[in-house]
């Protein structure tokens, strides 16, 4: 079973990338770490704090820093809401956060454990600084995998994806770290839409977990049919990298050479993705291709039907 560091930004699509990598039996979730970006990072905080609470995931969870490593911080509130995490109320929990901050937990766990995966679905400001802190931790990470990126066009300007955009530098240092990372973008998230149809299938399986996902995703849908035309559903991103840990068949990647535009103009952020190899440039990521998208929503199914 795959050791896992989940680093994320909840969020709407993070919170059911929790929900799967809770499944005790199929991963072992060593810790969260949380960082800013679809909202500030008291809020992406307190929401990583409900949401292990709500799914009895007993983990610790971790805070990062406020900001991304050079850039100014941008959040995403147009869909994410003022909490972050709009459309669910949770009860109060006492739950508090761990003692280190997300760095000290992404570094203390990899030298902890022999072999580490790091997921990560938001900006990648914690990764990027952990691996600059302690370098020694490369030998214990297995892969990193993030959400982010596109092969083709951004979701917050024609050239970038938001986790990239959020923090181009930090993500620069990951795909320069030379260890083996897979890049999940838009390319094949934006096959995987919540649909109406989706919606009422998971609601079927009427548990607390059901209802957190029928009632995240109204107001997920409801806020990006406001900023995108012809909407039939809000591409549920994230879980995406968690999904592709428990089905090896899930997605398929390709190999490539991928750099971050850190030009302060209009591709600022963009993900060049070299996929027919013009540059000969060495190949320093995985870029997800294609998605079993039935095989997805089944994955999707399956998590929710875990939790009582
Ligand atoms: O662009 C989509 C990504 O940005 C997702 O991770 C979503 O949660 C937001 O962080
Ligand atoms: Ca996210």
């Amino acid at each position: 079973m795959r050791n896992i560091i989940l680093d994320c930004d909840p969020g709407h699509d993070d919170a059911i990338a929790i929900l799967l990598a809770g499944q005790k039996e199929k991963i072992n979730l060593l810790g969260i770490s949380v960082v800013s970006g679809n909202q500030t990072i008291e809020k992406t905080t307190r929401n990583a704090l409900n949401l292990v609470s709500f799914l009895s995931i007993d983990v610790p969870v971790a805070m990062g820093y406020k900001d991304p490593l050079v850039r100014d911080r941008m959040i995403c509130e147009e869909i994410h809401g003022e909490s972050g995490l709009d459309g669910f109320t949770f009860p109060t929990y006492d739950k508090k956060i761990d003692a280190r901050n997300s760095v000290e937990l992404i570094t203390d766990l990899c030298l902890k454990n022999e072999k580490v995966t790091i997921v990560a679905t938001g900006p990648l400001t914690n990764v990027g600084l952990a691996l600059k802190f302690k370098p020694e931790i490369k030998k214990h990470i297995e892969e990193i995998i993030f959400m982010g990126g596109s092969l083709d066009n951004g979701n917050v300007s024609p050239a970038a994806e938001f986790n990239i955009l959020c923090d181009p530098e930090a993500s620069h240092i990951v795909l320069s770290s030379g260890l083996p990372v897979k890049m999940v973008g838009l390319n094949v998230t934006r096959k995987v839409l919540v649909t109406k149809e989706v919606i009422e299938r998971m609601a079927k399986i009427n548990n607390k977990a059901s209802d957190l996902f029928v009632k995240l995703m109204k107001v997920f849908n409801e806020n990006q049919a406001k900023t995108f035309s012809n909407f039939i559903g809000g591409p549920l991103h994230d879980p995406v990298t968690i999904a592709s840990l428990l089905d090896d068949d899930l997605v398929n990647y390709k190999h490539m050479n991928v750099t971050i535009d850190l030009s302060r103009g209009p591709s600022y952020g963009r993900t060049n993705c070299d996929v027919y190899d013009y540059l000969k440039q060495t190949p320093n990521c995985y870029v997800a291709m294609d998605i079993n998208v039935k095989r997805f929503w089944d994955i999707i199914e399956e998590g929710i039907s875990y939790y009582e």
